[in-house]
């Protein structure tokens, strides 16, 4: 019999060595490599668990791809679609982020820092499903007594909903052979283990086997697992790697610091657009939903200030109103700093690069600071336009009018570009009040908006006269 090899797993960034060292060649992160044996005893005996489970958990089947019978091929015509409705969770913003709702037979990651609101949304969401389905909530983390505690301050339906406090994974897989749930929530995936994996919870070995483990409960047994991962302070899962190839959607509930507001964005979905952000607050009562989250991202004062410039994002399937501020400054000493929250920083260097080259000014004596009001992480080119309009306006401390928005990406030949669904974005901020826009040529509004100025440009310069002329 072939003897299985030990691999070395990198806990930061899960790639894998041959021999042990002292830093991963792959992230260069230190002391993170931990020895791992694959494949033969831990894997199959792990697979042969589930597989004995799965059978007496077997539902009517839902395609028998995972089945581990003998192998069918078939033309992708032949295969039968089964139309399993999706599972609501009770929450628009969160179905959303899923693309429609919860798909049966799927694994969930929702990741998030500890304090994020990761827990109290699922129970929200178990408490609610419960009423029409069968949830399990198993808990790794907190007491029955806490998790009790906790639903009633948020006033949830208790009698329907099933809890275990549990961290055991054969366990967990008895209980759902016992109550065949639906759905079933894992409070958090890093502390769940497998008697059959000698290292301890949360270490990359426990956390792929535990995760591999359930996601084959989940697709032989055709019910929902929801995975809670706690996210290291650099960002990354635990494990990261390992458990994201094998879940089906990942979602990041992100908490800014100092904001009551949560946002929940999808970064993997296998049934759906990635591109999603659900809005949260965090209340007395737990999370609620922000259905206008443009309202709250927008708290600006009537008085206009430098620096300061309403754009509009488009976030899937809706618009958002944000507000970016920039600030610059006289360089204090060393080499003029650029630094950019909740925005590419090495975007903002072109943009500077592009106001040098082709309008002239030049900002390699200041600091440049760019910020988004709220907490919200942008990423699309969409901002552009404002974020070095901001930086011209509180460089020439002259601020744009209260109510002028503008979105527009902008090109290294200091041309502006359209950008996807600007006549949607135009009518989200005038719904919001706005009355002048500066946008780009390709997304002048036909018909025009009534009540609304558009001035239309297709460079970075005739952006420039257009503000000088307002
Ligand atoms: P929690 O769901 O425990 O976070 P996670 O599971 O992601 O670690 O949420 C913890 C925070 O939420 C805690 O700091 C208190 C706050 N909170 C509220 O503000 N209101 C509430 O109703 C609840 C339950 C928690
Ligand atoms: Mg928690």
């Amino acid at each position: 019999m072939a003897k299985t090899q030990s691999v070395y797993v990198c806990a930061d960034c899960g790639s894998e060595h041959p021999k042990w060292q002292g830093q991963c060649v792959s992230c260069g992160v230190w002391n993170t490599l931990t020895r791992f044996t694959p494949s033969a005893q831990n894997s199959a005996s792990g697979a042969n668990q589930a597989r004995a489970i799965s059978v007496s958990l077997a539902r009517p089947s839902s395609g028998g791809g995972y089945s581990g019978s003998e192998t069918e091929v078939k033309q992708l015509s032949e295969v039968e679609l089964i139309n399993s409705p999706r599972i609501s969770s009770g929450f628009d913003e969160f179905d959303r982020v899923l693309g429609g709702g919860l798909v049966p037979g799927s694994v969930v990651l929702m990741g998030g820092e500890p304090g994020a609101g990761k827990s109290t949304l699922l129970l929200q969401v178990s408490a609610r499903l419960a009423n029409g389905g069968n949830v399990l909530y198993v808990t790794g983390e907190e007491s029955l007594q806490q998790l009790a505690m906790r639903a009633t301050r948020l006033k949830l339906p208790m009698d329907k909903l099933r809890v275990a406090a549990e961290t055991r994974a054969e366990e967990i897989a008895a209980l759902m052979q016992q109550y065949q749930p639906s759905v079933l929530v894992l409070d958090s995936i890093q502390v769940m283990q497998l008697a059959s994996i000698d290292s301890v919870p949360g270490s990359v070995s426990q956390v792929r086997e535990t995760a591999a483990f359930f996601t084959r409960l989940a697709k032989q047994a055709g019910i929902v697992v929801i995975l809670v991962g706690h996210v290291t302070k650099d960002g990354g899962l635990a494990g990261p790697k390992v458990l994201e190839h094998m879940i089906d959607c990942f979602v990041m509930l992100d908490s800014p610091v100092g904001s009551r507001y949560r946002t929940l964005r999808g970064l993997k979905n296998r049934f759906g657009a990635v591109n999603e952000l659900g809005v949260f607050a965090m209340t007395d009562g737990g999370m609620k939903e922000v259905s206008n989250p443009s309202a709250i991202f927008l708290q600006r004062s009537d008085k206009p200030a430098a620096g300061s410039v309403t754009t509009v994002l488009w976030e899937g399937t809706r618009p958002l109103l944000i507000e970016l501020q920039a600030l610059v400054d006289d360089v204090q000493g060393g080499y003029p700093k650029r630094l950019a929250i909740g925005l590419d920083a090495q975007r903002l260097g072109m943009h500077l690069a592009v106001l040098h080259r082709h309008c002239g000014i030049a900002l390699n004596d200041q600091d440049v600071f760019a910020n988004v009001v709220g907490g919200v992480r942008v990423g699309e080119p969409g901002v552009d336009l404002a974020l070095i309009l901001a930086v011209l306006s509180s460089f020439k401390n002259s601020p744009l009018p209260a109510d002028m928005v503008v979105f527009g990406e902008l090109g290294l030949t200091g041309e502006v570009r359209p950008v996807a669904n600007g006549q949607e974005r135009l009518r989200e901020a005038f719904k919001h009040g706005f009355k002048r826009a500066i946008i780009p040529e390709g997304n002048t509004p036909r018909p025009a908006i009534k009540g609304m100025q558009v001035i239309a440009v297709d460079s970075l310069l005739q952006a420039l006269d257009a503000l000088n002329e307002t």
